[in-house]
């Protein structure tokens, strides 16, 4: 049997082989995840409107994609989203979505932007994507009051790093857990994901 796009991702060596597969892939993603029955980008957005009071905030949707996170945070009521990813390819499907204000390729060596009242990371951190350090990036990035939204998937989670270092930020203050719950990913491949809301004190 060939090997999925999903099975290439999350056996890609490096970052660079990571983005060769996400330029392939932009043109069939949104079909393979949906048939496997994508299930964060919309428990991502309902988290993030659980602890919401603006919905006209700007959203930053970091490693957007193709945009199926940014069509969940605008199904979930937020109206002003950026789009921000690395790879150019992906960010042409996002854009013909219609549902962001901006949609920039990202220069993964650049500071991310500053000013969003939420940063949003759905599928983004962690195995198959971009490393740990972007969660620095992102939390050093917000502003006190200033949210972040972001899943680790089951193979993320098989390395107690990625939890263990979300919970040295809860533990040290800089940020209060909103949210946290285990569910699905992709279900119909029995992979799960947990979604953290944390909000920079
Ligand atoms: C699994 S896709 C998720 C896309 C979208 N958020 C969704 O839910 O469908 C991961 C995305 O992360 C992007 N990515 C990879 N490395 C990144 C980095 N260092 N910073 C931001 N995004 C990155 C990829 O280009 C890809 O579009």
């Amino acid at each position: 049997m060939q090997d999925t796009y999903l099975d290439k991702i999350y056996d890609a060596p490096d970052q660079e082989a990571k983005q060769n597969i996400y330029a392939e892939w932009s043109k069939s993603y949104d079909a393979e995840l949906t048939s496997s029955g994508y299930a964060t980008p919309a428990r991502c957005a309902k988290a993030l409107h659980q602890v919401a009071t603006d919905f006209g905030m700007p959203v930053l949707d970091l490693g957007c994609g193709t945009g199926l996170s940014g069509e969940a945070l605008k199904a979930e009521g937020f109206t002003t989203i950026d789009g921000l990813d690395p790879s150019a390819e992906m960010l042409a499907e996002a854009k013909a979505k219609g549902v962001y204000r901006n949609v920039e390729v990202m220069d993964t060596n650049a500071p991310l932007p500053a000013g969003y009242a939420a940063i949003a990371a759905i599928g983004v951190v962690g195995s198959g994507a971009a490393p740990l350090s972007l969660l620095d990036e992102i939390i050093a990035a917000l502003i006190p009051g200033a949210k972040t939204v972001f899943s680790f998937n089951d193979h993320t989670l098989e390395d107690p790093a990625y939890a263990a270092h979300v919970q040295r930020y809860i533990d040290d203050g800089v940020v209060r857990e909103l949210f946290r719950e285990h569910g699905p990913h992709l279900p119909a491949e029995g992979i799960g994901a947990t979604v953290y809301v944390l909000e920079k004190t």
